[in-house]
């Protein structure tokens, strides 16, 4: 992928970083997809008081985008104040796989965005869990 579609995802992500709802950790955390289409869809992390309801920004991301039709993913890219940058959770590592199984994934450092580190969505979770078949239910359509 071209290193100018890397950067502009890296910048989208640290821009949706700043609107993290993060009052608990203050660990704000930003995520922005790449469509194929070249389409960017960015999330934050947003907590609760009660804590276990906390949503990740790659969960807040991906499923923005899913919510809105998208479904073809190039790429991810996940920044915040962590050195090296944030490693995604497992919770959000099962989803990438699931709806983002070939999603190129980039991680910076919010304090130093030029250095990103490239991972595959198979590498951070390998032997998924992909077994189930969802079944069809006539009251969806
Ligand atoms: N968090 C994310 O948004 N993404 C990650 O990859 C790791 C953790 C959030 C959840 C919580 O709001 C805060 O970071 C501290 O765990």
């Amino acid at each position: 992928m071209a290193a100018t579609t890397k950067h502009r995802l890296v910048k989208a992500a640290a821009k949706a970083r700043l609107r993290a709802v993060a009052p608990y950790s203050h660990f704000k955390v930003g995520a922005a997809l790449l469509t194929h289409a070249g389409e960017i869809i960015t999330g934050a992390n947003v907590e609760s008081a009660s804590y276990g309801l906390t949503c990740c920004a790659e969960r807040v991301a991906l499923f923005s985008a899913l919510t809105a039709g998208k479904r073809d993913f190039a790429a991810i890219a996940i920044i915040a104040r962590a050195p090296g940058g944030p490693m995604p959770c497992g919770a959000c590592r099962q989803l990438l796989a699931e709806y983002a199984p070939r999603a190129t994934v980039w991680v910076a450092d919010a304090r130093a965005l030029g250095k990103i580190r490239e991972f595959s969505v198979g590498a951070l979770l390998p032997k998924a869990f992909l077994a189930v078949q969802p079944a069809r239910n006539p009251n969806d359509e």
